[in-house]
């Protein structure tokens, strides 16, 4: 009987070390799959390293989206530049959508890191949220516009620049984490803008910087480089402040790596004239009109445009809540 006891008692002491030991290897295993997609950066360096950490990652993808295997397979690809696109965004009623036009479009684009910025003092829940099940590998951070340069809700859009502060701590992020050997671009994407597939195939492989036509700017069909000819822009469209460095949209450039991290001071700036954020950015690249490389078939096809998601006013919600009929304040919209 005693005999019994011992034995059942060294039999619940092995299963329970066995359980213990397979909850921490999937705790640990867990917790690595988990900084591989937030932090995961494609190295040129080490070719083994490299392979290594990109089957990591895929096998993390494929546990977490297991119905969306084929494009996680089309997803890193080695050898393949890498785009490191830098988003600024904040609050607002219509930020989700924005985010998810714009995250189900960079779903298509294999090697691309997203920097997402909110201009916010905390990051928020709902972005937070939504990144954690975008299936894009992507890095969160938070950066307050200063209270002298923040918009008031009434303001006129152009009354000052917008973004500033949180494209300069994606900046930051990149100058710390990614090894200036890593092979790739850098460009900037507002949430709100309409993006074509095509275009991130373009800019891949630009040697130092280049430039394409943005549409629907500055009261123009499109704005920016108005002619090429075999990568050399031989003219400009655009009608407000022709004088301008680059009369273009933010959206309408990207650069290599290697030249952002040759220009340690290059970033943007609150303290320019109106239409002047991407002229200050550009020339701190010491960059001229001469030195950029005019892309997308010569420069005359539109494969990005800056299209304005109309502003939510809800004011029937408003009249409900006065009423004391709110709708569930659990759904985010
Ligand atoms: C145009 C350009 O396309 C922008 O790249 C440029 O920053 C802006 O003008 C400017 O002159 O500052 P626009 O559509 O007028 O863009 O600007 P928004 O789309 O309202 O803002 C640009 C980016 O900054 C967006 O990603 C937006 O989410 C972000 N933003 C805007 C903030 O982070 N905080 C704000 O208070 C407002
Ligand atoms: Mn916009």
């Amino acid at each position: 009987m005693k005999l019994k006891l011992v034995y059942s008692l060294r039999l619940l002491f092995i299963a329970n070390l066995f359980v213990f030991t397979m909850w921490s290897l999937l705790l640990v295993l867990k917790k690595d799959a988990h900084s591989n997609v937030e932090h995961s950066n494609l190295k040129n360096s080490d070719d083994k390293d490299t392979e290594k950490r990109i089957n990591k990652l895929k096998k993390s993808l494929k546990n977490r989206y297991p119905s969306q295997l084929d494009y996680i397979e089309a997803y890193i690809v080695k050898d393949l530049p890498v785009i490191y696109a830098v988003t600024p965004t904040y609050t607002r009623w219509t930020q989700k959508a924005d985010l998810t036009r714009l995250a189900q479009t960079l779903l298509h684009v294999p090697n691309l890191h997203w920097i997402v910025v909110e201009d916010a003092e905390r990051k928020t829940p709902l972005v937070t949220k939504f990144l954690k099940y975008s299936g894009l590998q992507y890095t969160h951070l938070n950066s307050k516009t200063d209270a002298n340069y923040k918009l008031k809700a009434d303001d006129p859009n152009w009354l000052l620049p917008r973004g500033v502060a949180q494209r300069n701590a994606g900046l930051s992020w990149i100058r710390k984490n990614v090894p200036p050997s890593t092979s790739g671009v850098l460009y900037l994407m507002d949430d709100d803008n309409t993006y074509s597939l095509k275009l991130f195939e373009e800019m891949r492989t630009i040697a130092t910087a280049a430039v394409w036509p943005v549409g629907l700017t500055g009261g123009l069909k499109f704005e920016g480089p108005g002619s090429c000819s075999g990568g050399k822009v031989l003219s400009w469209y655009t009608a407000w402040k022709p004088e301008r460095p680059f009369p273009i949209d933010m959206a309408g450039f990207a650069v290599n790596l290697k030249l952002f991290f040759q220009h340690k001071n290059a970033e943007f700036s609150n303290k320019v004239p109106r239409g002047y954020l991407e002229s200050h950015f550009l020339t701190s690249l010491d960059l001229t009109r001469d030195d950029v490389e005019g892309k997308v078939e010569d420069c005359s096809e539109i494969l990005v445009w800056h299209t304005r998601t109309e502003k939510a006013t809800l004011k029937q919600e408003a009249k409900l809540i006065s009423m004391g009929n709110p709708s569930n304040p659990d759904i985010e919209v």
